[in-house]
Formats: C-alpha cells, structure tokens, sequence
C-alpha cells in the first residue's frame, strides 16, 4: 500500500521470509490469517528516512536470515568470517545492523565508529561477545536466541539416560578394542524408573514430556513453584528429588547459589546406583566430587556435556592443564563425556537463524524491543492499512525526570492513539502512533522530539 508520506517507493511484501510474522502478533490478526474478510490488515511500516538500510553479516549466518533480510529489500553484505575491532571500526559506520555469533567482539570503539547502527543481532545463545552497556546507552537494543537449543538438548538427554542405562558406551569402547562382551548385568529398560529433573525451565520442562512417554516417572526440583506438565511432581527439596530418583539430569542456569550444587553431601544423597547427568553449566557440579563417587561405585555412571573450563577451539586438548582432574575423568568408562554438544544440532542452528533475524526485523520495521537483552522491552499493537496517515514514533532517551512532558508538549497538537515507555537502568524506550500527520508534519514532528534534551536517537516508521 502506498504512504501519502515520502518514503522509499519499493515494495515490502508483508509475508516475510523470515518464519515470524510481524504484522500478526495478536490473536485477531493471527485469526484474520484464516479469515481474512473479518479482521482489519495490518500496514508494513518502513523507516522515513530515504536512506535504504544496510546490514552486515559475519561468521556464515544461515542462509534462510540472509534471504529474509533481501526480501524485505534491504541491502545485504554477508561474510563467513569474523571481523577484526579494527576492521570493524573502519567499515562499520555504512551499515545500519549487524549479525554476528560469537567470535566477532563489538566493543565500545566498535560502537562509537557505528553512527548509523540501529540493532545488533547475536545469532546465538550467549552476548558476552557485545559490550550490552555502551550499546544500550547508544540507543542500540541487542538480541539473541536463548532458548533456540532447549529441544536439541532435551533431546540429548534421553540419549544419554538410555545409553547409561544399558551401559553402550563401555560396550561400544570394548567392541573397538576387539572385545565382544554381551551382558545383561547392570543394564536397564528406562520404562518404570524415576527421573529427578533439577530446574524446570524451558530445557528441564521439555525434558519432563519426552521421558513420560518413555514410561518414565518424573520429579523436579525448582526454586520456583510451578505447573507440572503431565504427571510430573514437584518436590520441595532437592534432597527429596536426589534420594528418590534413578537418574538426575541438572537444568539450572550458572548463579553464585548454584555453584557446585551437587557435591559430596548431594551426592551421598543419591540412590546407590542411579546416574548423574550435566548439560547445564560446568561449575553446577563438583567434578572431583564425583569422580570419588563413581569410583566407589555409589554413582553407577554419569554423562557431562559441559566443564568448568572448556577449549576454546576444536582440536584444542581436553587436559589437566585445563581442568585439574580431566586426566582421571577420562580414565571412567562409564562416564559419558562430550564436548559441549547439547545444543548443537542443525535444527538449532535453523531456530536461531529465524528467531534472531525475526527479532531484528520486527525492531527496523515496528520498532519492536521485546525480548531484546540491554533494552527496555517495548511494543505496540500494529497500525492496520487503513490508517495511513498514521506515523509511529520510537524515541530512545535518557532515563530522566521530564523527558514524557517534552516529548508530549511536541505531540500535544495530534491524537496520539497509543503510547508506551519503559526504562532499563540508564535507557528508556518510548513508542508512540499519532494520527493525522500530514507529510509536510513528519520531519518537523521528528526534528523537534530529536531536539528533547535526554534524546539518544529518535526514529520514525510510517
Ligand atoms: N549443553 C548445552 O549445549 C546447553 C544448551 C542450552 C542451555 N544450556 C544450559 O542449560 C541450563 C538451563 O537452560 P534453560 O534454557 O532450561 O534455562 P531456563 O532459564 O529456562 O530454566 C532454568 C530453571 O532453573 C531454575 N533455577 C534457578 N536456580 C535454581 C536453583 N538454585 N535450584 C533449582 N532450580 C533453579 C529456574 O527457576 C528455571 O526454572 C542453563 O545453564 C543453560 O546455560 C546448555
């Protein structure tokens, strides 16, 4: 549909090819997609500046985002290896966004030299990577994709819950020494044992459905009260879920209250015989711990994906120098050991992809902030297509007393139809949609809330 506002002339299709759709975030709109006669359409906004947008991508980012991204017209470098700060520094002042994942660091130089950069985008779990403060406080929100893996680690678990149970890993090791050892002794069905889950989030949840299908009898343990899905139970303390359960498989995030949380006394918890499992993070369990408890075979086997220090590239040793014990670990047969795996499938690597690059899209053309992880969290409901002369504001500012009267007394003359703000530490976030804007209003409209004394960056969609 065309703006009576000057805007660039291409056409953005509203289906884009990135798998979120921006312009059905509510039950409405979601329903209009079936029967589209009942519910106002949504209108594809696009920024007011003339200028086209430019992203940059580094590190091989999937395919899928890079076509998503052109099919919203934007123009597109993309490079499968990370750039250098100084590279960075040089080039980063055409580019608009940037998608990166772990190994390209965007320090507060980085960021300096971007004077256009709107949005970073981290396609992956972790944004130690960014320097989150600097970019915040530069009107710059940053995303990524936490909970992408939380199958593919699910998934990995009943693996591992499955091959301690019928001890493969020792058999498998035998075979290739050219030992054919067929027993019966020590192995299990899983159908009919209990599963001690320890943290009941987005991973140790999913988790808790795939193992009842197996026939399994789940508990969890978690600092918050929450709904069990199935027949699953909570128990209110750790030690109940420990001395109870076959199997126990952590899911708790790193926090200095779950440093080493099972150790010697958790241990000595256990059922004589079950099987420890950690995906979660490597310092949750002490290691020396439980190789004791393995050895004196009160844990019958344990599977570890993650450890307190891991390599930082592939081929790099897994050795004492690292970590003090790994020698010794390494001398268990029936402890599985891998090499940080849990979220690394290519369905992962997809999920990341489409949720990153929906994120970034939904902030360039809605100004959208929700689930970004330096920013205040903000949305508004769409514009629908027929109110055309409707002009959204997003407006980052300093978090400081009487930016809302400024940022009003300049609106004061329109019908603002709604408004939200929020604030995170230093930056807070306004969106507005005002109506009635002639096009000879927005730069004025845009100008004059630039000009507020706490304004970071002020951008307008119409
Ligand atoms: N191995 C891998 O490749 C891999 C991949 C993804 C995530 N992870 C790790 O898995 C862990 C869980 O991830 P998630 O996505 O399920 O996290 P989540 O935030 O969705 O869930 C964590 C749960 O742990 C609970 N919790 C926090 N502190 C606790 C405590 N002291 N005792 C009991 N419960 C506590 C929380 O209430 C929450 O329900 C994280 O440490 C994450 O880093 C590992």
């Amino acid at each position: 549909m065309t703006s009576p506002i000057s805007i660039p002339s291409r056409h953005v299709p509203v289906a884009h090819a990135v798998s979120i759709s921006p312009t059905s975030s509510t039950i409405h709109e979601r329903l209009a997609i079936h029967n589209p006669s009942n519910v106002r359409q949504p209108k594809v906004l696009h920024p007011i500046e003339n200028e086209d947008l430019k992203l940059l991508l580094l590190e091989n980012i999937s395919q899928g985002a890079v076509k998503g991204f052109k099919a919203q017209g934007w123009q597109v470098d993309h490079f499968a290896k990370a750039w250098s700060e100084d590279e960075l520094v040089q080039k980063i002042g055409n580019y608009h966004a940037i998608g990166i994942r772990s190994k390209t660091k965007i320090t507060a130089r980085v960021i300096k030299a971007a004077s256009k950069l709107l949005v970073i985008g981290c396609f992956c779990i972790g944004t130690n990577q960014v320097d989150l403060d600097t970019a915040g406080k530069a009107g710059i929100p940053v995303f990524n994709s936490p909970f992408s893996n939380s199958r593919s680690v699910a998934e990995l678990v009943i693996s591992e819950i499955i091959a301690l149970a019928r001890q493969y890993f020792e058999r498998g090791w035998e075979m290739r020494q050219g030992i054919w050892n067929k027993q019966s002794k020590g192995c299990w069905e899983i159908r009919g044992k209990t599963l001690g889950i320890i943290g009941y989030g987005h991973i140790g949840s999913q988790l808790s459905v795939l193992a009842e299908a197996f026939g399994m009898r789940v508990l969890f343990y978690d600092v918050v009260n929450l709904m069990p899905l199935g027949s699953a139970r909570q128990t209110d303390a750790l030690s109940d879920l420990l001395s109870e359960s076959d199997f126990v498989t952590i899911h708790v995030p790193e926090l200095p209250e779950t440093m080493k949380m099972i150790s010697g006394i958790q241990l000595a918890q256990m059922k004589k015989g079950s099987y420890l499992i950690n995906n979660a993070r490597g310092n949750v369990v002490d290691i020396p711990a439980l190789i004791n408890a393995v050895k004196s075979g009160h844990i019958a086997g344990a599977a570890l994906d993650v450890f307190p220090v891991e390599p930082g590239s592939n081929g790099a040793p897994f050795d004492d120098q690292l970590n003090a014990w790994a020698s010794e670990l390494r001398t268990l047969n029936n402890v599985i050991l891998t090499p940080h795996i849990g979220g690394s499938t290519e369905e992962a690597q997809r999920m990341i992809g489409e949720e990153v690059a929906g994120s970034l899209t939904r902030y360039l053309n809605f100004g959208a902030t929700v689930s970004a992880v330096n920013f205040p969290e903000v949305d508004l409901r769409a514009i629908t297509a027929e109110q055309g002369d409707h002009v959204r504001i997003c407006h980052v500012h300093v978090n400081q007393p009487g930016v809302l009267k400024q940022v009003n007394e300049v609106l004061s003359p329109y019908n603002v139809e709604k408004q939200y703000s929020d604030s995170k530490g230093d930056v807070a976030y306004l969106m507005a949609d005002i109506a009635d804007v002639s096009p000879q209003d927005v730069n004025k409209l845009r100008e004059l809330i630039s000009r507020t004394s706490a304004n970071i960056l002020t951008r307008l969609l119409a």
